[in-house]
């Protein structure tokens, strides 16, 4: 029998846990045991480690958050905190790993893959910003929720005839502002994958109110500056009625989309195969319609070649305005 761990580790985004469960399942049902820990990877080096049953994953595949919780734990870049690690793992027989999160996340996985400790990735964070798979669990889910505050914020937008920057999420990368904006027909999309011009942007608000526009809405990704600073700007260039939104973590929560639900169970169900099947220090992806896997080191060393789905920003610029 088999003893397999499993961990979330990083920012938590909706249907980690629906991979947490399809893992658990897959694993039973192969007949061998697994481990739910808990907090990431300061839960590992300490030890908070506890064999899961089929019911405790049950009633999970429908919520946001993590069942195992999650925490930032940079001490896990040292030497030190993978080694407590391993000898947690150890002393509870455990002979492989499955790591759920993002980027940082990964990082962990390398080590412990690189010390000879089997593990696999699975790509959880709202961000979208990993290399190896066009989709990451929770982005959907995510989209969503900003498509939603997005609408209600057009409705009032529209009534004093204002002008909103809405703030969205995505650390360094402009996948959420992307799919957002282009989803809510925002007239403008801030990224940090394209650079900006102020007076175009201000030129072109100026030509909508003459057509009789009534609203504007700029989605504005985090990574490029915050929505207060936009705001600043903007209003250096005139009285644009501007109000900004900071949607933040309301991101991050929430039940998870029919599409997150279905790749976290995928995914969790393919990083117990690549296990069964003796892969370690890499991680599951979905490029097209393929479930694929690649090499840890190699999605890592194309951190900052992350492709963001910047043809939506040209469709968006011929057709809202
Ligand atoms: O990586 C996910 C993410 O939500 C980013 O979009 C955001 O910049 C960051 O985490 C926020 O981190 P925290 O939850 O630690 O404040």
């Amino acid at each position: 029998v088999k003893r397999i761990g499993v961990l979330t580790s990083g920012g938590d985004a909706p249907g980690m846990n629906a991979a947490i469960r399809a893992i658990a399942r897959k694993v039973i049902f192969d007949g061998n045991e697994i481990y739910g820990i808990r907090n990431g990877y300061k839960g590992l080096a300490e030890g908070e480690i506890k064999q899961l049953s089929i019911n405790d994953v049950s009633d999970t595949l429908s919520k946001g958050g993590t069942m195992l919780y999650t925490a930032r734990y940079p001490e896990f870049k040292e030497k030190a905190g993978q080694e407590k690690a391993i000898a947690q793992l150890e002393r509870f027989g455990i002979d492989s790993l499955i790591v759920i999160g993002g980027d940082g996340s990964y990082h962990g996985a390398e080590a412990l893959s690189k010390a000879g400790f089997p593990t696999v990735g699975i790509p959880g964070t709202i961000d979208n910003d990993i290399p190896g798979t066009d989709f990451t669990i929770g982005f959907d889910t995510a989209c969503n929720t900003a498509l939603d505050a997005v609408d209600k914020l057009r409705d009032t937008a529209t009534s004093h005839m204002r002008t909103f920057i809405v703030e969205v999420m995505g650390r360094d990368a402009g996948d959420i502002a992307l799919w957002t904006g282009l989803g809510s027909g925002a007239e403008q999309i801030i990224v940090p994958e394209a650079e900006f011009d102020m007076d175009k942007i201000v030129s072109e608000i100026d030509t909508g109110r003459d057509r009789g526009k009534k609203h504007t809405i700029i989605i504005l990704a985090e990574g490029v500056m915050r929505g207060a600073e936009f705001e600043e700007k903007l209003n250096a260039r005139g009285d644009y009625h501007a109000r900004v939104t900071v949607l933040g973590h309301v991101q991050r929560g929430g039940s998870p989309s029919a599409r997150d639900r279905v790749l976290a169970s995928v995914f969790g169900y393919t990083a117990v195969e690549l296990l069964n099947q003796g892969k370690s220090g890499v991680c599951v992806g979905i490029q097209g319609k393929d479930i694929v896997y690649n090499e840890l080191t190699d999605v890592l060393a194309g951190g900052s070649n992350h492709q963001s789905y910047m043809s939506l920003y040209d469709i968006n610029k011929e057709i809202s305005y």
